[in-house]
């Protein structure tokens, strides 16, 4: 029995030093001490030898023990500090990939800073909206020829009594007449940005885009107001020494209407190649139409006010450091290409 304890002790040690891995001394320790163990069955048979001879073997195998489950301890301690040996601090690091802020979202957080500075109030209203907030409320009856130029989107549900078709708005100035009714009585300082849709798509327009329209409505409120707005939101956005101009246009919802042109940046309005008159098209404006003020419940004869919308994706693509040579590829998944805002 001593001769069994003594090579159980020296295979043990033998195997724990050639070992090389946690795992293995872990296996090592279950082989030897584990319910089935080799040791583990060598105490159970300790029963089977005399008293006296129980006593001196019983301390054989204890010592043996002991000096098994040092170096399996030892062992151990080794394996760590031998990993962290190899561990080299010098080796540069993986960075983790991280994403940023979509383009469009970007533009739309700093529209809304640049407006907020100047007291305009954030607002969104329905993109799955009743033809009278897009159409009919803005001086626009039923079958009204102006109604074409916005490629409207028509929902297939029942009519409202009150309210006429669902659509989806194609324009944010269905925003108008509802803030007039959700604020009552002036002043009105509305920024409000929202998806819009419209049937149409080729490389400078997406059925689904967004626009911002500006709402402002006091006593006193004149064109100069209006063009002292953009003109703030120009240099705000593009930089300074860029400022705008009004021409005359034609909106069925504001009286006189106005197309915004900005000064072209790379020949700063002496005319170039990019814009060829030294101007760029920006979007619609003009002074909201009293019968727009009446259906929103204000009094056209106190108050006036001035409206505009534009596209965020526009604003952006004539930003001229970001190329952008489809709109529709800011919707598109191709990360090589979003990367790089
Ligand atoms: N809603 C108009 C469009 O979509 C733009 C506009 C807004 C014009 C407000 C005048 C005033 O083209």
């Amino acid at each position: 029995m001593q001769e069994d304890v003594l090579n159980i002790k020296n295979q043990a040690l033998a195997q724990i030093m050639s070992a090389d891995s946690a795992a293995e001394l872990e296996q090592i320790r279950i082989d030897y001490f584990g319910r089935n163990g080799r040791f583990t069955n060598i105490i159970k048979n300790i029963k089977r030898v005399s008293a006296d001879e129980r006593k001196r073997i019983g301390l054989i195998i204890n010592e043996a023990k002991k000096s098994i489950e040092e170096l399996l301890e030892n062992q151990k301690r080794n394996l760590r500090e031998s990993v962290r040996e190899w561990f080299d601090p010098t080796v540069p690091g993986q960075k983790p990939e991280i994403g940023h802020l979509h383009p469009i979202t970007k533009t739309i957080n700093e529209i809304s800073r640049i407006f907020g500075r100047i007291g305009f109030e954030r607002a969104r209203y329905p993109e799955v909206e009743w033809d009278h907030f897009a159409f009919e409320a803005l001086n626009m009856p039923k079958n009204h020829p102006a109604r074409d130029e916005w490629e409207t989107f028509f929902i297939d549900v029942p009519e409202n009594s009150k309210y006429g078709k669902t659509v989806l708005t194609p324009h944010t100035s269905n925003g108008q007449v509802r803030e007039m009714l959700r604020v009552g009585t002036p002043p009105i300082r509305m920024i409000n940005i929202a998806k819009c849709y419209r049937r149409q798509s080729d490389i400078s327009h997406a059925p689904m885009f967004h626009q911002f329209e500006g709402l402002v409505i006091d006593e006193d409120i004149s064109i100069v107001n209006l063009k002292g707005t953009l003109d703030y939101f120009a240099k705000s956005f593009y930089g300074e020494g860029r400022t705008t101009r009004l021409r005359p246009y034609h909106f069925q919802f504001t009286e006189p209407s106005f197309e915004i042109d900005i000064s072209c940046g790379v020949c700063k309005g002496r005319g170039c190649k990019v814009c060829k008159s030294g101007w760029l098209e920006l979007g619609g404006a003009g002074m909201v139409h009293p019968n727009v003020l009446k259906a929103g419940k204000i009094d056209p004869v106190k108050y006036s006010g001035f409206a505009f919308g534009w596209g965020v994706e526009r604003v952006l693509m004539m930003k001229e450091e970001v190329g952008i040579p489809d709109v529709r590829m800011i919707y598109g998944t191709d990360l090589r290409y979003l990367s790089q805002f």
